[in-house]
């Protein structure tokens, strides 16, 4: 088995994943009255804030790709020479972050893409990712969407039931092709995240359950139409120990051996899913902005290096090639979402924030409870701390993007980055209150370009040409009244 260099990956990996953050303060006294400003690499988020308006998704280039080559490097320093296969690689999880130009940078870097519908599998494949590096998920993959991707000639389905290896035989054989099958197993391992999140347990919709795997396994080597290149396993997301990943390594590694033992069948490739857990919690920092306090997890959270030197080693005895399928750990802190505060209220019991960014870009608090930093673009020495929600415009209670937070006070107009957005933010994002989805923004050292365009108020509308025509002399008189 390979020996890890320890202090070589904790050196060259962990500063890499944990240290660059792309987003940060830069001291600016003599712009009075502003003491810092919050950059995104060398550009101001204020000054994106004014030319473009808000809500806006603002993304660090530099970041997706010291995220992604941290990635796979760790994962090439893991590679052991003794053990055949085509070697380890990182398929992105594209559903964390569909944007096409997202996309293009990690498909530029050699990743593979994971995709979990049509429309994903064309941004991947527009993107430039190579069919045979793309895997295709999920649990309930459509006809069309079966036939589409063997078309398209990716790597291999992850096969969630018998039913579902069942179809993709009959649309293969109809097609006259192969179908490329990796078997999704359920290890039964609590990921010990939100539970929404959690896709390895007994009691989740996900894979199929080691006792009964192996039927599917030789279900799909006794028709022609399958070829079983595969095994897969995803226990869940944002996870932040070792333990669960540790479990459910050893214990497909174990079904992998004996499948083999009993069997004959031997596979090529073990996809490992994705899963890892990054930091939320003072992602910015600066002496004007208070620490938070439950934010020292950092000390305690395995890196990206301890997690390759747990698993790999386990997953490594299986003899195969090893794919992983990180989403959240490439994107989510190469991005912040800026809104701007419309409104402050107070009453006897809490003061709020009310911003015009919320739930519909950002549903991650109000679905997970989940943690999101929020910082002002701008600190100025003179505004005092207190305690607030930071609110946004929907008309839901659930919509929220921060509670009980200790922030310099806030006034109308002053601009909040809502920090690690970049993951299952735009993807997750609505229309809900016919809100149009935001614009983003790609900023590549003090350079910058739009990278999606702000939606048109008037096509989430759903106007039709005769309608548009009519609101706009609506509008117009309207105004026109008014003066
Ligand atoms: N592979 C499979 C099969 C998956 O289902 C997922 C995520 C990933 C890889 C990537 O997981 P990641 O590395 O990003 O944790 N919307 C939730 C997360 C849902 C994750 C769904 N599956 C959130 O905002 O936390």
């Amino acid at each position: 088995m390979l020996e890890f260099d320890r202090t070589r990956i904790k050196k060259t990996i962990m500063p890499d994943v944990l240290d660059q953050h792309q987003f940060r303060y830069r001291d600016n006294e003599a712009d009075a009255p502003s003491a810092a400003e919050l950059y995104c690499e060398d550009v101001k988020l204020s000054t994106l804030a004014d030319e473009f308006g808000t809500p806006l998704y603002v993304y660090s280039k530099r970041q997706i790709l010291e995220n992604f080559r941290a990635f796979s490097s760790t994962l090439a320093l893991a590679k052991d020479p003794k053990y055949p296969g085509i070697g380890h690689y990182v398929s992105y999880a594209a559903k964390a972050n569909t944007n096409i130009e997202v996309m293009k940078l990690l498909a530029a870097e050699g990743a593979g893409a994971d995709v979990v519908s049509a429309g994903e599998l064309l941004v991947a494949l527009a993107a430039g990712f190579p069919a045979e590096k793309i895997t295709f998920d999920g649990t309930g993959k459509t006809d069309k969407e079966i036939e589409l991707a063997l078309r398209a000639h990716i790597h291999a389905f992850n096969v969630e039931s018998l039913d579902e290896l069942k179809v993709i035989n009959e649309i293969a054989e109809q097609m006259g092709v192969r179908a490329k099958v990796s078997i999704r197993v359920n290890p039964d391992v609590d990921a010990k995240s939100h539970p929404y999140i959690s896709t390895g347990l007994r009691e989740n919709k996900f894979g199929i359950d080691m006792e009964s795997a192996s039927e599917a396994f030789i279900y799909a080597r006794s028709h022609r139409s399958l070829e079983v290149v595969g095994i897969h396993v995803h226990i869940g997301s944002q996870i932040t120990t070792l333990d669960p990943f540790i479990k459910a390594a050893k214990s497909t590694v174990a079904f992998v051996n004996k499948l083999r033992l009993e069997t004959g069948i031997t596979l090529e490739h073990l996809n490992f899913g994705g899963g890892q857990g990054i930091h939320y919690r003072n992602v910015v920092r600066h002496p004007l902005l208070a620490p938070d306090e439950m934010g020292d997890e950092k000390d305690v959270f395995p890196s990206l290096g301890e997690f390759v030197h747990a698993v790999l080693p386990i997953l490594n005895k299986s003899g195969l090639s090893i794919i992983m399928e990180p989403g959240r750990a490439i994107v989510a802190n190469s991005c912040t979402l800026l809104g701007r505060v419309l409104y402050t209220k107070s009453n006897s019991l809490k003061k709020f924030v009310i911003v015009d960014t919320g739930m519909t870009e950002l549903i991650r608090p109000c679905l997970y409870d989940a943690y999101h930093q929020v910082a002002p673009t701008s600190l100025a020495k003179e505004r005092a701390n207190e305690v607030v929600d930071i609110v946004g415009p929907i008309c839901e209670t659930s919509d929220f993007l921060a509670q009980k937070r200790t922030l310099p006070e806030l006034r109308r107009g002053d601009v909040v980055a809502i920090l690690c957005a970049g993951a299952y933010g735009y993807t997750l994002a609505s229309n809900y209150n016919l809100r149009p989805r935001a614009a983003e923004i790609l900023v590549d050292g003090s350079e910058y370009r739009v990278i999606r365009e702000r939606e048109n108020l008037e096509d989430v509308a759903g106007l039709t040409e005769s309608d548009r025509a009519l609101v706009r002399t609506l509008v117009t008189e309207t105004r026109e009244n008014v003066g």
